[in-house]
This record gives C-alpha cells, sequence and structure tokens, in this order.
C-alpha cells in the first residue's frame, strides 16, 4: 500500500465487499428525523467505502452523493447502485479539502472523521454548517483514545483518535438529538480488538 494514503484502497480491491452489504443499522432512523419526503432529501456520505449505506439511502429514494479517497471503494460504490438499479453521484474526494456547491439534508460519516488532519478540523465543520439546509440533520463518528485500549491493529498512519467529547464540542448551536460513546469488539485486520466510538445525531437549528 507504499503509495497508497490508506490501506482501504487495496483492501476493496477484490470482488468481495469488505464492509459486507448490511448497511449500518443506525440509517433508517435518520429518515424519520427528517421531515421530508424521502425523494426530496438529499444525502451526502462521506467516506462512503465500498457504498453499502449510501446504496441503502438511494434504494428508500432519497438523492445521494458519496465520496471516499478510494478509486477502487468508489467503483464499488457505483457497482453497487447499478447492482440495485439506483442512481448515486459517487466520486473521489478528501474530507481535508472536499468542496461542494450543494446543500443536503442528511450529511453523515462513519468511520471517518479521524482522518482529517488537525488543522482541517474547524474548517471542516464550518463547511458542514454551510452545507446542511435548516432542519437537516447530520449524522457522525469518531474513535475516541481510552488509556486502557491499544491502537487498533488496523489503524491507518493518517488517522488520528479523538478525545472524548471533543466531536461534540463542534456541534453547540444545534439541537442534540443524540450523542453517546460505546465500546464495542471489532475483527478488522483478522485480530480481536476494541474501539471507543463518540456518535452524534444533531439537527441544524430553524
Ligand atoms: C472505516 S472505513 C468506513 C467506510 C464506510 N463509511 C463504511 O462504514 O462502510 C473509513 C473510510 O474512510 C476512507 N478515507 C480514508 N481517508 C479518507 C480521506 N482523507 N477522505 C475521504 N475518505 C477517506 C477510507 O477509504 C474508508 O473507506
Amino acid at each position: 500500500m507504499d503509495h497508497f494514503r490508506t490501506q482501504y484502497e487495496k483492501l476493496y480491491d477484490s470482488d468481495q465487499y469488505y464492509w459486507g452489504l448490511e448497511p449500518a443499522d443506525f440509517l433508517s432512523s435518520l429518515l424519520e428525523v427528517v421531515d421530508k419526503e424521502p425523494k426530496d432529501i438529499k444525502v451526502l456520505d462521506i467516506g462512503c467505502g465500498e457504498g453499502k449505506d449510501a446504496v441503502y439511502m438511494a434504494k428508500q429514494g432519497c438523492q445521494v452523493t458519496g465520496f471516499d479517497i478510494t478509486e477502487s471503494g468508489v467503483r464499488k460504490t457505483k457497482l453497487l447502485a447499478e447492482k440495485n438499479g439506483v442512481e448515486i453521484n459517487a466520486y473521489v474526494d478528501d474530507i481535508n479539502t472536499f468542496k461542494t456547491n450543494e446543500k443536503f439534508d442528511i450529511i453523515y460519516s462513519t468511520g471517518t472523521i479521524q482522518y482529517l488532519f488537525p488543522e482541517n478540523i474547524n474548517s471542516f465543520f464550518e463547511k458542514i454548517n454551510n452545507i446542511t439546509n435548516i432542519g437537516g440533520i447530520v449524522y457522525f463518528n469518531v474513535f475516541v483514545d481510552k488509556p486502557y485500549l491499544p491502537l487498533p491493529p488496523d489503524w491507518d498512519k493518517e488517522e488520528k483518535m479523538w478525545k472524548t467529547g471533543d466531536l461534540f464540542t463542534h456541534f453547540k448551536d444545534w439541537e442534540i438529538c443524540k450523542i453517546d460513546e460505546v465500546t464495542f469488539e471489532d475483527n478488522g485486520g483478522g485480530i480481536k480488538h476494541y474501539h471507543c466510538m463518540d456518535n452524534i445525531l444533531a439537527r441544524k437549528k430553524i
């Protein structure tokens, strides 16, 4: 993977779906929080991986945009969309530098925020605020550091552990629908380990 910025470029470069095809369990509840018909809901998936979540949202009728830094992930996202008979605007981009002229009703990012370089964190959340429609929601999670948990074996060199609660500080002007912190087991990289993750679901105030 030497010249790639993330191990996922190679991990996705196979017929198998590294993350499987089951969408994240929080997705169905996101649609219930937004006061619009699915066909009118514009979704942005930041770090869409191989597209399982983006395709799920498109299958619910939403207009879905997703980007990931991996070409292999974006290729598989498009393939999965095609196989499911839905359209997704999927492209390669970097969470650190992405730009868009669009606004969204749901912006979510799972397992990717920790790839933000420290100097881009504040401008990223300002951008998120600017591109979320009033009444729209965000769902984000990020891995947080715990002294009793070693760094995961499948950690990329560009990933940075966050401190407990830091994610939430970027949403003080938003309506907080849910925040929590969970520790869970993972087998990524073939070695059993644990992660601790902060999660937030917040709505941009009217
Ligand atoms: C833990 S995976 C999560 C993938 C997907 N969200 C999911 O839940 O299946 C992290 C994702 O972040 C992507 N990624 C890594 N660095 C990135 C960057 N700078 N910008 C955008 N995506 C990045 C990886 O390629 C990978 O797909």
